[in-house]
């Protein structure tokens, strides 16, 4: 859980006063106590090498430098992630013009030293063309510098992406996170696209290792509504939760989503399942179900994809819950809505939208 520069400030946005702004952001509006701490600078933090060749932060941009920034973030409890290409040049290198962004590609252990002689604690590795084989040799790097650094890697550039059940690296043995799709854009239909791109890769998916379906967009445009059911849906698929807004002037429909604690301890639950759909009652309806903690319990998204609003029915036995009572707590209306018998019906879920379900079964 955390935040990262590139959605909200791009390439030319991001600087040492966005970070500090966002890492006070994290205490002031409750984001730290929900959970969130790792505070992310994306690509174009950097001014290529110096002449004994370490990476150079951009002077203009980050004045104080990085372990200085890492040094303020770290005091007020939080961690630092920093981003790096395993290429000659960063992604805005290859496709931005930004030629200040080189890449680690054969620079591994001096640049792993250089992270964690900052203090950095998360590294997103970003393939932009370049060759798959370089993503073990950084994660050698990394752990060789004996700091833990968390490793979140992007396989995948234009195309064909590489996921559990489609690659030729072993992503668990590789990374903590791996993504599985092109960028996310703050539009409806590219949450879908994203949602759709992760539904089959459920079984990669555990406790150290997630499928990323990439960075959240709520409160980058999309409306309240939706902002509500693209977090849902990362809460139930277990993806990392890593906010792309700029969390200083968040509305309270925003704040509200990003810091509910039922639908964050969805995301977070120690079994680590990414959940997934177990049926599909109508078009563009779907019930998605994931296994939690706890005798017989269960997460379950009622998804109203479509565009008018339709009742959405679970059926204990899609969700492989003994028929019989069972409680059953709405987690955004925060209300006990059962027991119910065999099956809950959610009448009149709008276009959409997301009832978010916790539904236990009662001995
Ligand atoms: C893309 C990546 C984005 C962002 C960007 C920076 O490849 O998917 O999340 O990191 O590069 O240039």
């Amino acid at each position: 859980m955390g935040w990262n520069s590139w959605n909200a400030y791009g390439c030319n946005g991001l600087n040492e006063t966005v970070v500090k702004s966002m890492a006070d952001a994290f205490i002031t509006t409750g984001m730290k106590d929900a959970g969130y701490q790792y505070v992310n600078l994306d690509d174009c933090w950097m001014d290529g090498r110096d002449s004994a060749g370490k990476l150079k932060a951009s002077a203009s941009k980050f004045p104080s430098g990085i372990g200085a920034l890492a040094e303020y973030i770290h005091g007020k409890g939080l961690k630092i992630g920093i981003y790096e290409t395993p290429n000659t040049k960063t992604c805005a290198g290859i496709y931005g013009g930004y030629t200040a962004g080189v890449g680690s590609v054969g620079h591994e252990t001096t640049d792993a030293q250089t992270f964690a002689s900052w203090g950095i604690d998360y590294l997103k590795y970003d393939k932009c063309q370049g060759q798959l084989s370089a993503f073990a040799v950084m994660r050698d790097a990394l752990k060789a510098t004996g700091r833990p650094i968390f490793y979140s890697i992007n396989p995948g550039d234009q195309g064909p992406f590489c996921t559990p059940t489609n690659c030729s690296l072993n992503l668990p043995t590789i990374a903590n996170m791996w993504r599985i799709g092109f960028d996310i854009s703050a539009k409806w239909s590219e949450v879908i696209r994203l949602i759709d791109a992760n539904k089959d890769q459920y079984s990669g998916a555990g406790p150290g290792h997630w499928n990323d379906p990439d960075m959240l967009e709520v409160g980058n445009g999309l409306n309240d509504t939706e902002g509500r059911a693209h977090f849902s849906m990362w809460a139930i698929m277990a993806a990392p939760l890593i906010t792309g807004n700029d969390l200083t002037k968040m509305t309270a429909a925003t704040k509200a989503t990003l810091t509910n604690a039922e639908v964050i301890a969805v995301n977070q639950d120690p079994l680590g399942k990414q959940g997934r759909v177990v049926a599909t009652p109508g078009t563009n309806l779907e019930v998605w179900s994931k296994e939690m903690s706890g005798t017989n319990t269960r997460a379950v998204a009622l998804f109203n994809r479509d565009s008018a609003s339709a009742s959405i029915t679970v059926q204990w036995s899609q969700i492989g819950l003994p028929a019989g009572a069972a409680s059953v707590r709405d987690l955004w209306a925060a209300k006990d809505v059962g027991p119910s018998t065999g099956s809950y019906t959610a009448a009149n879920v709008p276009s959409h939208s997301v009832v978010l379900l916790k539904i236990v079964s009662t001995p």
